[in-house]
């Protein structure tokens, strides 16, 4: 059983998807193609939101976000420190400095009282600080409303890193909505609860100026005029087939969050007196990018991938380590105390997730 089956999707919904692809090989518009912008289209339908901009991958959408803020050089951005590499390699990338910020040991994402005091020690050093990125991580959305009111209070930006959570929603308003944030990115890497066959991303704002500002940048800097480069840009193109592929996958992506719903919820009943399982708020939903246990202690986490392991069933863990104790971020500042991302990545494992996983693989899996 491989941990997340794309095969079975396409298999599945193959004719759709087949179809798509060949119409972009008939029309011959690979970069750029029409597909792109009714994909755009469609996704500002779904999210509710005015801009959803296409780009390469979902590490350049986050950089696209970062420079459409105009972040400065050795400006501020609090992130998470457990979240995939990414989110913070984009801060970087953009001449920032990420501070670690510790998370919540129930839903995983970012902990407002964490990134209170984190904002604390960056002011008492006298650090310029510019921004929070959230990070909806395995699917669930962070508390936007609490993460909101330490931003308003700070003159902080919010920005959503939904690589993950793309459909996810807070307070019953979806994250791509951009209602409880400046502006959202996600990733359509192929794992991601809406992925494509290759690379892709997205960002979305109701900002006209900054959604202005991305889609230059995201063609060299173009001005009205192809060969007009008014700023420094980037390539960052979402390819027209992986376009016409989403189009298709958005079709069928409600119908697979209900799916990953109803599997999270019989692994809930199956394993919650033996591991802690996922408690999330009432008030938000959660896309299932990951269904992640908790043990109690490191050897009994890798007791546990071992047995699944032994009867054929892979496991992942994510993450293995924090970001604020990676070689290549540990210079970084981050708050005094990130012992809960610290601890979870000594104790969670995650189970097979995906909306083809039939009953009877469950079934074998739970018991
Ligand atoms: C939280 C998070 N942010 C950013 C990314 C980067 O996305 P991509 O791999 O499309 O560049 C990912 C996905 O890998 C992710 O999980």
């Amino acid at each position: 059983m491989p941990f997340i089956n794309l095969l079975r999707q396409y298999q599945r919904h193959k004719a759709d998807i087949d179809h798509a692809i060949h119409a972009v090989l008939d029309h011959g518009q690979y970069i750029h193609g029409p597909e792109v912008k009714m994909l755009e289209e469609q996704l500002q339908q779904f999210l509710g939101v005015k801009h959803a901009i296409g780009c390469a991958n979902g590490t350049d959408a986050l950089v696209l976000a970062l420079k459409a803020l105009h972040l400065q050089p050795n400006d501020v951005v609090f992130v998470p420190s457990l979240t995939f590499v990414a989110t913070a390699e984009a801060v970087v990338l953009c001449g920032g400095i990420p501070f670690f910020v510790d998370i919540d040991p129930y839903t995983y994402n970012l902990d407002p009282n964490s990134l209170k005091a984190a904002v604390q020690m960056a002011k008492q050093q006298s650090l310029p600080i510019a921004g929070v990125i959230a990070v909806d991580l395995f699917g669930l959305a962070a508390d936007y409303t609490a993460i909101q009111a330490v931003a308003k209070e700070n003159h902080l930006w919010v920005m959503a890193d939904s690589a993950q959570g793309f459909g996810a929603t807070h307070n019953g308003r979806l994250v791509g909505s951009c209602q409880d944030c400046t502006i959202a990115t996600t990733s359509f890497f192929p794992a991601k609860p809406l992925g494509c066959y290759g690379d892709g991303g997205a960002v979305f704002t109701n900002d006209d100026e900054m959604a202005d500002l991305i889609r230059s940048i995201r063609v060299h800097g173009q001005g009205q005029e192809k060969y007009d480069n008014i700023r420094i840009g980037q390539n960052s193109r979402l390819d027209t087939i992986q376009a016409a592929i989403l189009i298709e996958k958005l079709k069928i992506f409600p119908e697979e969050v209900t799916l990953r719903n109803q599997i999270a919820k019989r692994y809930t009943e199956a394993f919650r007196n033996r591991y802690k399982v996922p408690i999330h708020p009432s008030k938000d939903t959660c896309v299932w990018a990951q269904y992640t246990l908790q043990t109690t202690d490191r050897s009994t986490r890798d007791q546990a991938m071992k047995a699944f392991a032994d009867r054929g069933f892979p496991t992942g863990i994510y993450y293995p380590k924090p970001l604020h104790l990676q070689t290549g971020y540990q210079h970084f500042p981050h708050t005094s105390n990130v012992s809960v991302c610290e601890r979870m990545t000594q104790t969670v494992f995650s189970l097979p997730m995906s909306p083809y996983l039939t009953e009877k693989e469950v079934e074998e899996i739970c018991s």
